[in-house]
């Protein structure tokens, strides 16, 4: 009793996970698992059947004629900032000429320029400033979306930015996952001295996040002039006492040991990574956290990328995220993500959609339920106008998403 039946899908990518496997690592990405002349058959939100094309069967479902395009897994954004207020275009011409992200952060801007924005908005204001970037993330075919805090940078404002998440969440067609970052920057009132701060998050903020349900992971910014390792072990330490599970901003702008700490505090993912070790490599293949690479921050920061042939090479879980912030990507476009991944880091496109759909996913623990298209999974997928899937990277700079299906529902513009 199929609900929506896709009919005419010239390439279907289901990028299935391995048998038992929630994940795609090291060689194992660049299988996507590419069926042709199949059908997919909704029913009410999740996937119902996939099998040979036109059989005849669900004859009551409401038909999608694809014309002949390629069908992926919605992408899962698993690391971004896209809920905030204010901008900082002024900040991003002051880079062009000649200003380093470091230099504007030290003079008053970056991060606390945001913040301050935070600070003077209410949840209503940021929801209403955020909303055409989640929409526009949603028709790029991103349906699943990290979103993070730390833009408040005090109880209050932490808490009043997780509202505004929550609230955008229920409004807007992709899901939101909410992550506190309280430990994003030192704000201006404790940048002398940050035991206060620190103290605010493990006591205050943690316990007020947690209790209130309205996050799901704690991260925090770990790298020079921002979380010492320490320092951030011991807030990830109070936010797995409050249930919280762990996510990391590592190895982004110096080789800091974030890597090493992300494999021995157990985090899910640790993300940026442009300035890993090789032991860090190693720390994190062993302990199964995911590298979240963010090659639009490297790509709008003049970085160097993040080593992706090495981290695949040598055995790695390697997830895709924009990091869509203000600062250091103000870009919502997972396809150009994409591109940027295998023309910056020399994924291959295999590689690159499997980290953009089903290793998204795993860096949030919600593989058991999208990041492929698998019979009983919810039915979160994109349509695209290239007739195969190679030509999603080689066209690239436009948006190729001609639809979108977010659980169970047809999403057209
Ligand atoms: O992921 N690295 C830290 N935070 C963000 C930038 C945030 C900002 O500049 O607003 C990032 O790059
Ligand atoms: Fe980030």
């Amino acid at each position: 009793m199929a609900t929506l039946l896709l009919e005419n899908i010239s390439t279907l990518v289901t990028v299935a996970a391995p048998p038992g496997r929630l994940r795609r690592s090291g060689s194992e990405m660049a299988d996507i698992g590419v069926l042709r002349d199949v059908d997919v058959a909704v029913e009410g939100e999740a996937i119902d059947w996939i099998g040979p094309a036109g059989t005849g069967r669900f004859p009551d479902a409401e038909r999608i004629d694809c014309r002949g395009r390629t069908v992926l897994p919605g992408f899962v954004d698993s690391h971004t900032h896209i809920v905030h207020a204010g901008d900082r275009a002024h900040e991003f011409a002051m880079r062009l000429r000649g200003a380093t992200y470091q230099e504007i952060a030290a003079a008053g801007g970056g991060i606390l320029s945001t913040m301050r924005s935070v600070r003077e908005s209410s949840v209503d204001e940021i929801v209403e400033r955020s909303r055409p970037l989640v929409e526009s993330a949603f028709r790029h075919g991103s349906t699943t979306i990290e979103a993070k805090s730390g833009y408040g940078l005090d109880t209050e404002n932490e808490l009043k930015l997780l509202e505004a998440i929550a609230r955008l969440g229920e409004a807007a067609a992709p899901t939101l996952i909410p992550t506190f970052l309280g430990a994003h920057d030192f704000p201006p009132e404790h940048r002398s001295d940050h035991e206060p701060y620190i103290a605010e998050i493990i006591d205050r903020m943690i316990p007020a996040v947690a209790g209130r349900g309205l996050a799901q992971f704690c991260d925090v910014f770990s790298d020079t002039g921002y979380y010492t390792v320490e320092e951030s072990e011991r807030i990830f330490r109070a936010a797995r006492d409050h249930g919280l599970r762990l996510r990391v901003h590592a190895d982004e702008l110096s080789s800091f040991g974030g890597a090493e700490m992300a494999a021995r505090i157990g985090a899910l993912s640790a993300d940026h990574l442009l300035m890993i070790s090789d032991p860090g490599i190693e720390a994190m293949r062993d302990a199964d956290v995911v590298a979240t690479l963010l090659p639009g921050t490297a790509f709008f920061l003049n970085l160097p990328y993040a080593p992706a042939r090495r981290m695949i090479e040598r055995g790695m879980t390697v997830a895709l995220a924009t990091d869509c912030n203000p600062g250091s990507n103000m870009c919502e476009n997972m396809q150009m993500t994409l591109a940027l991944a295998c023309m910056g880091m020399r994924m291959t496109v295999e590689e690159a959609i499997t980290a953009a759909t089903l290793n998204g996913a795993a860096a949030l623990d919600i593989a058991e339920t999208v990041g492929s298209i698998e019979v009983g999974k919810v039915a979160d997928m994109a349509i695209f106008t290239t007739a195969d899937y190679p030509g999603i990277v080689y066209h690239y700079g436009v948006n190729q998403v001609m639809a979108v299906i977010k659980r169970g529902r047809f999403h057209r513009w």
